[in-house]
């Protein structure tokens, strides 16, 4: 598969690094509103096309796939610049700043016939997913709990991505995704939600504290900040034992499973590179099979997450002015 890179930046430079362990694919070109940094990527990791803006990407031959790694509040324009011209996309988590904007995305993919996924590499991170497959083999019976946190302090630049509302900044769609994410994954859509933030000065959530009651009748507790560290931790509790995806769970290693009256027991499970490898090959098998979409991060999935986080920050007062 050859890829393009749209906005490459400090996540797309760890991308690139895993794209370089897949047989599968290779990185074709890079497009940046600079085209000295877009020359500086390229020539970085050997792509054979630079850009001085994303619009010029659209044109370049033989390209199978883009990778749109731009920040939250540009996921649905740069996505949509791909999807109308019929070329797939790989787009970062949040695939949107809102519902609106995913439905606008999903929407130009079903009409092009073109594959969008959204980058929720956790999804096929090997210990998350044999986490996964324990819990719904019943190994831990009736899930009853599930806890989880992502936490950490990002220095005060109000003017950075991850403090500034005009970028979609703030913890809940940055990193806040995560605990949602395994939430909905290992105990289904939220029935109930309760969910208060701290806001920053800038007008975005330093810090969101969430409880979920699920149709399954399991409750879960997440909570996420950008002004602390915290554990980071994934733990699924049920009435024969817990399992407990080790930290840093959305990447994690390993799997620790303690059932009711055996010793606890870590299954060691090493992602290969930075685990962006895992979500590249998903997508090679996808477009390999001429996919719209992927079984495991589906439509119907970005639709139920980004529902349940505008929900969250609608209850928790988390507004963007620009886009809601
Ligand atoms: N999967 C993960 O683990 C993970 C981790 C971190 C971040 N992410 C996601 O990846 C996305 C990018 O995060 P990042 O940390 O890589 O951000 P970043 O370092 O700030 O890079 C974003 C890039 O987007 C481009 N861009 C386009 N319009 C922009 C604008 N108006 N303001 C600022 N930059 C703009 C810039 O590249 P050019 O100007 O060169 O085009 C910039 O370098 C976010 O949506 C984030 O949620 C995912």
């Amino acid at each position: 598969m050859n890829w393009g890179i749209i906005a490459p930046g400090r996540i797309a430079r760890k991308f690139a690094q895993d794209l370089a362990l897949s047989k599968g694919s290779r990185l074709l070109a890079v497009a940046s509103r600079s085209l000295e940094r877009a020359q500086a990527f390229a020539s970085e990791f050997g792509a054979k096309h630079a850009f001085g803006s994303y619009e010029e990407l659209l044109s370049c031959p033989d390209l199978d796939v883009v990778y749109v790694a731009s920040p939250h509040s540009h996921h649905a324009e740069h996505s949509l610049l791909c999807l109308r011209k019929g070329i797939p996309v790989l787009c970062e988590k949040p695939l949107a700043v809102n519902r609106r904007q995913v439905e606008a995305m999903i929407g130009a993919a079903e009409a092009n016939n073109t594959f969008l996924m959204e980058g929720m590499w956790t999804r096929f991170n090997p210990a998350f997913s044999h986490a996964l497959e324990l819990v719904q083999s019943g190994a831990i019976g009736e899930p009853q709990l599930l806890r989880a946190d992502f936490g950490f302090r990002a220095p005060y630049l109000p003017e950075g991505r991850l403090y500034n509302p005009a970028l979609a900044g703030g913890a809940l769609l940055d990193i806040g995704i995560y605990p949602v994410f395994a939430a909905l994954s290992f105990l289904g859509a939220a029935k109930g939600i309760i969910a208060q933030a701290k806001l920053t000065e800038t007008g975005v959530d330093a810090t969101t504290g969430i409880v979920m009651t699920h149709e399954s009748g399991a409750v879960s507790v997440l909570d996420c900040t950008i002004v602390a560290d915290t554990d980071t931790v994934c733990s699924i509790h049920g009435e024969k034992g817990n399992i407990t995806v080790q930290c840093r769970f959305h990447e994690a290693d390993s799997v620790v499973v303690e059932l009711k009256g055996e010793q606890a027991r870590r299954i060691e499970l090493p992602k290969t590179g930075i685990g962006f490898y895992h979500e590249i090959r998903a997508v090679e098998e996808a477009l390999q099979h001429g996919w719209t979409e992927h079984p495991k991060v589906s439509h119907a999935f970005s639709r139920l997450l980004i529902d349940t986080l505008d929900r969250i920050r609608e209850l928790a007062g988390i507004r963007y002015p620009d886009f809601d």
